[in-house]
């Protein structure tokens, strides 16, 4: 009996102690702080140093969504406009490494070998051209120009470092030769969208940026080559609120 009224009193004492902390807290904290970001299911979400270059976005959450057929890049973008998102990139190595990681697990449990998924960012107007003069000069020779965001919540600044060595090459198909005089032909087209390549097994490439034409399933096309094979996208959007 003794010891029941003091496991009461020490419960009691607890609560008590419980409910002053709270009451303690809220009296103290600002109206900001009580409302959390949380980004929806499915989504990761990133802290990023609001910016005049990234329309002053504090948190985004991104999503990395894989298909199981080739998909182009209008495909992508609308399937993430469903989800109320955008077509969406990364803003840092860590948000990278996110994308990276979720495709490369993806396609090991698939047996993929090597492919690609879509992430925003288009070639700009003026170099979508088979000009090979204007292609080998500025802007278009820049790899931190040729190309642009077309959602403003990114900062592509850190994506245009990501480049693959040689990319982002402006004209399939077929294949680039480094002969320019032979090249573009007739049938080539500007790669106007981008890609990352997700290849677990090569270092070299996995996790880099690489041009390509935007609809995979027209010509000029070239199934053969299963690295531009595109299995996702990456979707991004603001968090939303909660109050508690
Ligand atoms: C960028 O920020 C402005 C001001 O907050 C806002 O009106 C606009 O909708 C934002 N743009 C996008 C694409 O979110
Ligand atoms: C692809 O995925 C969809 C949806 O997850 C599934 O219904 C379909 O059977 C899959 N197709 C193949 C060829 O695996
Ligand atoms: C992947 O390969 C392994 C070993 O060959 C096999 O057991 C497994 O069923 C394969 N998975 C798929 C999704 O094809
Ligand atoms: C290619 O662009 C250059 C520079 O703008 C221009 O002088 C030239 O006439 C163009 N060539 C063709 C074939 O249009």
């Amino acid at each position: 009996m003794k010891r029941w009224i003091v496991f009461a009193a020490l419960c009691f004492c607890i609560l008590h102690v419980k409910a002053f902390v709270i009451d303690n807290d809220e009296s103290c904290e600002s109206e900001e702080k009580q409302q959390k970001m949380k980004c929806p299911k499915h989504y990761k979400g990133y802290y990023r140093q609001p910016t005049a270059t990234n329309n002053q976005t504090k948190m985004w959450c991104l999503r990395v969504v894989m298909v199981n057929v080739s998909v182009s890049e209008l495909a992508a973008q609308q399937a993430c406009n469903a989800e109320g998102a955008v077509l969406s990139t990364f803003a840092s190595y860590d948000e990278q490494k996110h994308i990276v990681r979720h495709a490369s697990k993806y396609f090991r449990y698939n047996n993929i070998t090597q492919g690609s998924i879509w992430l925003d960012g288009v070639r700009i107007e003026q170099c979508r051209t088979l000009n090979v003069t204007q292609q080998i000069a500025a802007p278009c020779n820049d790899k931190t120009k040729v190309f642009d965001i077309t959602d403003p919540r990114t900062d592509p600044k850190y994506a245009w470092t990501q480049w693959y060595r040689t990319a982002p090459s402006w004209a399939y198909w077929p294949v680039r030769t480094e002969e320019y005089s032979t090249y573009p032909t007739v049938d080539s087209i500007t790669a106007d969208c981008v890609q990352m390549w997700i290849y677990p097994g090569n270092d070299d490439r996995n996790g880099q940026l690489h041009a390509i034409h935007c609809d995979m399933a027209v010509p000029p096309y070239d199934f053969e080559k299963a690295l531009f094979t595109n299995y996702g996208y990456v979707c991004g959007r603001p968090p939303v609120l909660s109050f508690y």
